[in-house]
């Protein structure tokens, strides 16, 4: 198989997607033509009149003709050019319903438009019904298999499409709605337009008239008729089968240059020359993301090489353009365009169940990145001592009222709860939106919290021997966020250096005897007033220099604006 340059793989995507929508519109007219019987048999007449100005429009009819042999034979293309028929179920089910179509419709289209075409036969609803539901019922539930059939297969590749927009998830349930309702109508209509016909029909005198007024075709033309659907059979069954038996043929030409495509947990695929990472993933049975199918449209199949790059040639334009929008750094390929020549070594970044809109739309930090953050730690003194005197109950009970209104602060100030261990929460600021105001959000929060637990007391000093004193940490620095853990334990968090220093702070508050120690860069950043706190250095593990800091006693009395 001669490579497929990038433009030629573009124009043969587009080709794709314009002859599929093509063909899909066909099918909603016709659908939509058929819901007329639901109105009346002459509504039914009357909507066909304007569906065939239309299709029946020669140019329009050679259109439709081209577009219906261009997608099944890129249909068939990228049946021979997949290596593995191991896919997802959307796929596997398009696949099927599509080799199905022409089978199907086979006869139904020489039936109508060739015999319309060769013979000037009138293929009138009345003609077409009294043979799909009086003369020949068999075929009829065959037309009727075919009308669900074609409108799935759009259905499915339509969903392909759209699925990567970032407006689609809102619409989702409509276009699910309609999805349903229109083939069920046009089914519907069917079943009245050829209810109705069977009524005419039982007069002996109505199929003769039609007959005259339809130009029905002579016992010659219809044995042509058949005899021209058994060769275009014959011929579609070879050309599909000839496909299989090249992917036989191809499969042990090439079964003796075998590639092995390994996974950081130590898993390996031994693959053949000319096979996607995305199609070593199914044929290995790993998970991996490709919510628009392998069609270089979404980037959630993105990988990111280990080892190997040199075995994989550069990514041609219609990867590299995904791979720009998305900002990819440099070892970054999308597994579904990408096909080793040698070993590799790659990791899938996406999570299998990620959507498009996260992949193509979500922010950086969801894909890790290193940023200016505010980090905050807080941490209840006394509560384990307090815990060990209490049933269990009491003790998620007020924990969980003390998370409650921590949280409801942090997220006030503009935070973000990063998580909570134990009796302490971890949060973080400047995530979204500006840096520098992160260290002011973080100091509010410190005061929002302080507040709370005040509040917090004076409601529960019934239950509570002691007041529940707290003390917090906040440092201001460069750390990699990211989305972290394993799905479904997957959350944003921080890491580095600048988390550490702050949870040392918040340690630290017990030797300064405080409520409240930030750093100086947090000061600074959230323009502190000099005269609130006291300055004091603390000793951080594994530095000598020492950490400017300032500590305050109640958070509470900070000012509003800080
Ligand atoms: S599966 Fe969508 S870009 Fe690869």
């Amino acid at each position: 198989m001669p490579p497929t340059t990038g433009r030629w793989g573009r124009t043969i995507a587009v080709t794709r997607l314009a002859t599929g929508l093509i063909l899909f519109f066909y099918v909603l007219t016709h659908n939509l033509n058929h819901a007329l019987g639901l109105i009346s048999f002459p509504a039914m007449e009357a909507g066909r009149t304007v569906f065939l100005a239309f299709w029946r429009f020669e140019p329009i009819e050679i259109v439709l003709l081209l577009a219906a042999l261009a997608h099944l034979s890129i249909g068939l293309r990228a049946l021979y050019r997949r290596k593995s028929l191991r896919m997802p179920v959307p796929e596997a089910a398009q696949l099927i319903l599509g080799l199905c179509i022409p089978p199907l419709i086979l006869l139904h289209i020489i039936g109508t438009v060739v015999s319309h075409d060769l013979y000037g036969i009138d293929d009138r609803y009345a003609y077409v019904l009294w043979v799909l539901w009086v003369l020949q019922p068999g075929l009829g539930a065959m037309q009727s298999v075919a009308l669900v059939v074609s409108w799935f297969h759009g259905c499915i590749g339509l969903n392909y499409w759209l699925r990567v927009k970032p407006w689609f998830p809102a619409l989702q349930p409509y276009f699910g709605g309609l999805a349903l309702m229109i083939p069920i109508l046009a089914l519907l209509g069917f079943v009245a337009g050829g209810r109705e016909v069977a009524e005419w029909a039982e007069d002996p005198a109505w199929p003769a008239r039609l007959a005259a007024e339809i130009n029905m075709p002579s016992q010659d033309q219809v044995a042509f008729l058949y005899r021209l659907r058994d060769w275009l059979m014959v011929a579609f069954f070879a050309i599909v089968g000839g496909v299989f038996a090249a992917r036989v043929v191809r499969t042990l030409a090439t079964r003796r240059r075998a590639i092995a495509v390994s996974y950081p947990d130590g898993k390996r695929v031994v693959i053949q020359p000319g096979t996607s990472l995305l199609e070593a993933s199914r044929i290995g049975g790993i998970p991996h993301a490709s919510v628009c199918g392998g069609r270089s449209r979404c980037s959630t199949c993105r990988v990111r090489v280990i080892e190997g790059a040199e075995a994989l040639p550069p990514p041609l334009e219609e990867e590299q353009r995904v791979l720009t929008r998305i900002h990819a750094p440099p070892g970054v390929r999308l597994a579904c365009q990408a096909r080793p020549t040698g070993a590799v070594t790659i990791q899938p970044l996406l999570p299998p169940q990620v959507t498009a809109q996260k992949a193509l739309f979500g922010s950086d930090i969801s894909q890790g990145k290193e940023q200016e953050v505010a980090v905050l730690f807080a941490d209840l003194r006394g509560f384990t001592s307090m815990a060990e005197r209490r049933l269990p109950y009491d003790v998620v009970f007020l924990l969980n009222q003390y998370f409650r209104v921590t949280g409801e602060a942090i997220v006030a100030a503009g935070g973000h709860v990063d998580k909570f261990i134990g009796d302490g929460v971890m949060a973080v600021f400047g995530l979204k939106g500006r840096p520098e105001l992160a260290s002011a959000q973080a100091l509010d929060a410190a005061r929002r919290m302080a507040l709370a637990l005040e509040t917090f007391n004076a409601q529960h000093h019934a239950e509570l021997k002691t007041p529940f004193r707290i003390g917090i940490g906040i440092h201001f620095g460069p750390a990699i966020v990211g989305e972290m853990g394993f799905p479904p334990a997957l959350s944003l968090t921080a890491i580095g250096d600048t988390v550490n220093t702050a949870s040392r702070l918040e340690s630290a508050t017990k030797e300064e005897n405080c409520q409240l120690l930030i750093s100086e860069t947090v000061a600074l950043g959230a323009e502190l007033p000099g005269d609130i706190g006291r300055r004091c250095e603390i000793s951080l593990r594994g530095r000598e220099q020492r950490l400017v800091a300032i500590a305050i006693d109640n958070a509470a009395a900070l000012p509003a604006s800080a």
